[in-house]
Parts: structure tokens; C-alpha cells; sequence
């Protein structure tokens, strides 16, 4: 009688855990999930309790179990969980980011950038469609087909949503590497967002540069605008010489990128984005501030190139000062070649789906980075070949056959790295991990 009663209400329960999600997302194209999902406006410090209530019905569908992390207040990280057979072994970690860059239908977009607008061509338009609410769905959906398909897990896999990858991840990734949670998970591989690529090839990233943002500001004599004092002793003047100095380098640095564009990895970029001072036309300013935005060469050095800075700010002149806005530690690689079964498995899946892959270090940094200085292997990785490069753009576009195929690369992908053998990958997945700073 009693376990009748409790399995009356345990049905009960149920149906209106099921009632609480609006959507039917079960019965749900993956197209119209991904357009869904457009929809809800991400932009970074927004309210996601849109995204993960979506998040948490796209569980309840696949009937997987979902574990949402509010480290900081008003920036949740949303766990999904595809247990395997064997969660003894390293998992297999998912990751994608929630929030998406601003965008605004009067900065020229052609369909309302959160409408998810499919036009005559097959082409869905929309912040996120590149960066990164496609690779989102593509994992869910390549979850649940192999799941449809019984097919069977030995490593436990993972779905991780991010809330604030575009401003640096300070709420996010940074925070969750350091908790229980990402700890119990004992992550064999990550894979995160990789780019979009002109040409039938898929960017693989195996490191990340790291950014350095550094404020340099120089004082001098302040008097009259008729006055005329050394250049030297003048904060402009200063700033002139701080100015050369960078440049200089900057030169340098540009002619080894300009050689070789693609390896973004052997130059580092500089690049004066701020400048201010002064408090009317008539005055030489006591003040005047830079802005340095550089993101290093992965073989630079850290300590030979904080020297670099100071000997610039020394022999600029008296009186300048350098203050880091940020500065990243230089972050490791991941091992791409056969010696690393990871690799191996999603080198092996994407020539099986008939995708080329291509290994670099991109320009700039995604929240891979915090998982390898974690110490932990991770690729980033989107598959959109043959597909113009539009994150952060107006009228960031995704054809929805490069969407869909997505689906079958990841499968494959999932599939191959979730099934390999416990005996073929290492217990500390530092051994995939390369220091290339000297
Ligand atoms: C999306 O969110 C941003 C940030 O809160 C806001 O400025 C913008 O107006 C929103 N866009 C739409 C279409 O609601
Ligand atoms: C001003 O300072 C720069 C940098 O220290 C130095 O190279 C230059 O010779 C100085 N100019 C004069 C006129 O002293
Ligand atoms: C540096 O700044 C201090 C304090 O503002 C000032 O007393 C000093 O004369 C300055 N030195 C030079 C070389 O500008
Ligand atoms: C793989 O790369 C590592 C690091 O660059 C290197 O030490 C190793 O010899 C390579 N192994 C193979 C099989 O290419
Ligand atoms: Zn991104």
C-alpha cells in the first residue's frame, strides 16, 4: 500500500518536473534547439537564469543528471553529466562558453542578431552562431544520438557551460579548475571553442598566448602652454621615448608575423590601444597614461620579458611608471602528435567524417588556458571549415549544413575519445602537457 502511494507520487513528480520545462525540447530539431538558444540574449553579465533553465530542460530530455555552480553570485557554471561504464578513468570534458560578445541590430546587422534568423540561402544568422552556441548544441546533440543509438560510454563525459569567457573567464573557468567539483570529474581531456576557417580545413588549438596589459604612466613639468621646457621633462616627451621603444620591438615583431602569418605562436603582438592625459589646450599635462595590450610569443620567457618592459620604462626617462593590468602566466601545450592517445582519438574521427585538421596556436586565448596551467590536456576545436571568419562580428553567420555535419564530426569525435581503452592513456595527464617558454 505504502510503496503503491510512493510510486503514485513519484509519477507524479514526475510528470510536472516534465510540465515545468515550457518546451517540448524532446520533440525539438537540432536546428530549432540551436535557434532557441540564439535567442536568449547571453551578452556577458546578463541574467543567465534564461540559459540555464534551457540548459536544465535539454538535461531533463536526455535524462541526464545537471549540477548548476554559482561560485560567484549571478555567474553560474552548468554541469551535464553522460556517465560511462568505467568512472574510474579520466572523463572526457565538453566545454563551451554561455555568454556572447554585445551586439546590436543598429550596428548594421541584416536580422535581429537574437533572432536566430534562417534566410533563403540556409544560413542562420546571430551573435553566437560562431562563438559559441553552435558547438553547445552540436555536443548535445551528438550525445544524444549516441545515446539513442545505445551505444555505450567507458569514460564518464561531461558537458561544462562557461558564464563570462569573453571578459576573461574571473567568474568562470578560473574559478571552477579550483573546485571539488572540477577536481571529482578527474578530466582526462577538455575540449573548448576553436575558429572558423576559410578553407576546408579545421584550426585544431593546442595552446593558448596569454595576455599582458600593462599601464605606463608618465610625469613631467606642468606649466603654461606658451612655456617651452626640454622635450625630456615633458610627460609627451616621455611618453615619445616609451613610445619608440615599443614600436621598435612591435617592428620586429611584425616582420616575423608578416613572414609567417599562421604560427601566431612564434611572435608577440603589441599593441598601444589607450592613450590619455591633459586638461585643456593651453596646458602641458603633468600626466599622460598608456595602454599596452601584448599577447605573448609561447616561447617567450617571462622574467626576460618583464626585464624588456622595465629596461624600456628605465631609458625612457625619470618618473614613468608601470602598473599590470593583467598578466597572465605563460600557459603549456598540448601534446598534438600519435604520442598522445587524446589526439589520436580525434585525429582517427575526424578523418573517418572526412574533416581536416589542423593543429596551431591561435592570436588570441580562450579558457583553455586556465585548464592546461590546471594541468590538464585540452584542444579547442569548432568545426567550421570552409566558413568566413566572423566571431565577434556583425552578422556572425553559420550555414546550417556546417552546423548539422557538425553534429556527425562530434559524434565521431565523442565516441572515439570516450571509448579509449583505460590502459592507453596516463593517470596524470600532465605527461600530454609541453612548457615551450625557455
Ligand atoms: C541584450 O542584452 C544587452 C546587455 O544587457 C542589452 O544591452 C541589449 O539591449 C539586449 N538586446 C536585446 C535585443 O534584448
Ligand atoms: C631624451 O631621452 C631619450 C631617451 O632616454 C634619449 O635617447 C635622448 O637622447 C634624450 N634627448 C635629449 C635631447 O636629451
Ligand atoms: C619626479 O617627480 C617628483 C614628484 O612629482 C618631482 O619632485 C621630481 O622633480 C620629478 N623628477 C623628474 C626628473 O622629473
Ligand atoms: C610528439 O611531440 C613531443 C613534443 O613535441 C615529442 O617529444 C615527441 O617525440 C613526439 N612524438 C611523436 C611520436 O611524434
Ligand atoms: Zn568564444
Amino acid at each position: 500500500m505504502f510503496g503503491l502511494v510512493s510510486i503514485v507520487l513519484a509519477v507524479i513528480q514526475l510528470q510536472v518536473s516534465f510540465a515545468a520545462g515550457d518546451t517540448d525540447y524532446a520533440n525539438k530539431t537540432p536546428v530549432e534547439l540551436f535557434q532557441e538558444y540564439i535567442r536568449i540574449n547571453t551578452t556577458t553579465h546578463n541574467d543567465l537564469t534564461p540559459a540555464v533553465d534551457f540548459w536544465k530542460a535539454l538535461a531533463n530530455a536526455a535524462g541526464v543528471p545537471i549540477n548548476v555552480i554559482e561560485i560567484v553570485q549571478g555567474y553560474p557554471i552548468v554541469v551535464l553529466k553522460w556517465a560511462g561504464t568505467d568512472s574510474s578513468l579520466p572523463s572526457i570534458m565538453l566545454n563551451s562558453h554561455m555568454d556572447v560578445v554585445p551586439a546590436d541590430i543598429e550596428d548594421g546587422w541584416a536580422y535581429d542578431p537574437f533572432s536566430g534568423h534562417i534566410d533563403e540561402n540556409g544560413v542562420i544568422y546571430g551573435r553566437g552562431t560562431q562563438d559559441m552556441k553552435s558547438v553547445s548544441i552540436q555536443y548535445y546533440e551528438a550525445l544524444r544520438r549516441l545515446k539513442e543509438n545505445n551505444v555505450q560510454f567507458l569514460r564518464d563525459v561531461y558537458m561544462t557551460l562557461m558564464p563570462d569567457e569573453e571578459v576573461g573567464a574571473e567568474n568562470g573557468m578560473i574559478q571552477f579548475v579550483k573546485t571539488a567539483e572540477f577536481k571529482a570529474m578527474n578530466v582526462g581531456i577538455e575540449l573548448d571553442e576553436g575558429t572558423s576557417y576559410p578553407l576546408p580545413v579545421a584550426p585544431l588549438f593546442y595552446q593558448d598566448k596569454v595576455v599582458w596589459q600593462i599601464q605606463v604612466d608618465c610625469h613631467g613639468v606642468a606649466a603654461h602652454g606658451s612655456t617651452f621646457p626640454a622635450t625630456n621633462e615633458t610627460a609627451t616627451g616621455k611618453c615619445r621615448n616609451v613610445i619608440d621603444r615599443f614600436f621598435a620591438f612591435r617592428d620586429e615583431q611584425f616582420a616575423i608575423a608578416n613572414a609567417s602569418p599562421t604560427e601566431a605562436e612564434s611572435y608577440t603582438s603589441v599593441n598601444l590601444n589607450r592613450l590619455s592625459g591633459g586638461t585643456a589646450n593651453n596646458v602641458i599635462p603633468s600626466r599622460v597614461s598608456l595602454v599596452f595590450d601584448i599577447r605573448l610569443g609561447t616561447k617567450v620567457n617571462e622574467e626576460n620579458f618583464d626585464n624588456l618592459i622595465h629596461k624600456f620604462i628605465d631609458e625612457s626617462g625619470e618618473n614613468i611608471t608601470v602598473t599590470y593590468i593583467s598578466k597572465n602566466q605563460q600557459s603549456p601545450a598540448t601534446i598534438a602528435n600519435s604520442s598522445n592517445p587524446y589526439f589520436q582519438a580525434i585525429a582517427c574521427a575526424t578523418k573517418q567524417v572526412g574533416i581536416q585538421i589542423l593543429p596551431v596556436v591561435p592570436p588570441g586565448s580562450t579558457d583553455a588556458r586556465h585548464v592546461r596551467n590546471a594541468g590538464y590536456p585540452a584542444f579547442g576545436f569548432s568545426p567550421m571549415p570552409n566558413t568566413e571568419l566572423l566571431l565577434h562580428s556583425v552578422n556572425e553567420r553559420l550555414a546550417v549544413s556546417t552546423f548539422t555535419n557538425g553534429i556527425t564530426v562530434y559524434k565521431a569525435i565523442i565516441n572515439n575519445l570516450a571509448n579509449i581503452p583505460g590502459s592507453e592513456t596516463a593517470e596524470d595527464g600532465r605527461v600530454y602537457l609541453l612548457t615551450t617558454a625557455t
